[in-house]
């Protein structure tokens, strides 16, 4: 069995490199071998949104007209028995690094065939084997007693990942700011991410998460999560049956379904025409 970690820092020794790593020497004593891939490392490119991958519902790992790494890592997440995705926090969110992945990830690993609570179309995993999910984040500058408020990127993994990779969620950690000492002055508040420093505390929660992903893995019985509760989706399909969501606008206004047929964009070329454009402006 193996756990490959998705570390989407920008420095490969900072805090979300120390805390992924302990996370998978944790993973490695419970005798599941485990990786880590630093996405700085990768050529990763911007998604284009030409539709090649939403339109192909048959393949585990659908195509994309873009030729980098992003396929490679793709196709060994898929392989592996347990994901870990590690970000610092940005912006109270996920880095870019992670979001460019992430866009590029999404409909290759999911088809439009999935159903929410009545609304249909939604991302479902392409792939059926049930993979074992955590999520590390690294915030620079919010305590931990504060990552509920300024913490959405460990919620969108929470939240997307199971869905994307057919996941059963094992758990997360924040490691919020804890400094070295209290900033003494309006000076030192405003150096506050150099006062952080990854705590010993930190680095067992962890290494304990790691634990927790390989004692998951080798007792089995996996079950890939939900993304809404029992209730939640009848009220939902509830409002749905009764609520007219989509504006109709009709053909003329012209939908996605032309650029799905054309073949996928090219990077910006002079024009053809050499013939000048009448301005639009009176
Ligand atoms: C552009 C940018 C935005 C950041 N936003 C936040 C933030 O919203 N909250 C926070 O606590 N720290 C924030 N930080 C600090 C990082 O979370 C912190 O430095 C983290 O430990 C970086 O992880 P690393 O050591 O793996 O690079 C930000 C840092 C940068 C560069």
């Amino acid at each position: 069995m193996k756990v490959i970690a998705i570390n989407s820092t920008y420095r490969p020794k900072g805090s979300t490199t120390m805390l992924t790593r302990k996370a998978l020497e944790g993973v490695a004593s419970t005798g599941v071998e485990a990786e880590m891939i630093m996405l700085r490392d990768h050529d990763i490119r911007y998604c284009q949104n030409c539709l090649k991958c939403y339109r192909d519902v048959e393949s585990e790992l659908a195509p994309c007209t873009i030729d980098d790494d992003v396929t490679g890592i793709l196709r060994k997440m898929l392989d592996a028995d347990g994901l870990i995705f590690a970000s610092p926090v940005h912006n109270g969110f996920l880095t870019g690094l992670m979001t460019a992945f992430y866009e590029r990830a999404v409909w290759r690993v999911c088809k439009p065939t999935g159903e929410l609570a009545g609304l249909k179309g939604v991302p479902a995993p392409r792939s059926t084997k049930v993979r074992a999910i955590a999520t590390i984040a690294s915030a620079g500058g919010m305590p931990e007693k504060l990552a509920k408020l300024c913490n959405d990127g460990t919620k969108f993994i929470r939240e997307n990942m199971p869905m994307s990779f057919n996941g059963h969620y094992v758990g997360e950690i924040y490691a919020g700011a804890d400094l070295v000492r209290m900033p003494a002055s309006d000076q030192d508040w405003q150096r506050l991410y150099f006062l952080r420093r990854v705590s010993d505390r930190q680095l067992r929660m962890a290494y304990d998460l790691g634990v927790k992903m390989g004692q998951t893995l080798n007792r089995g019985r996996l079950k890939p999560d939900r993304v809404l509760g029992g209730f939640t989706a009848a009220m939902a399909k509830l409002y749905m049956k009764t609520v007219r969501l989509y504006n109709v606008v009709g053909e003329k206004e012209g939908g996605d379904e032309a650029r799905a047929s054309v073949s996928p964009p090219e990077p910006t070329r002079p024009r053809a025409s050499t013939t000048p454009r009448r301005s639009r402006t009176p």
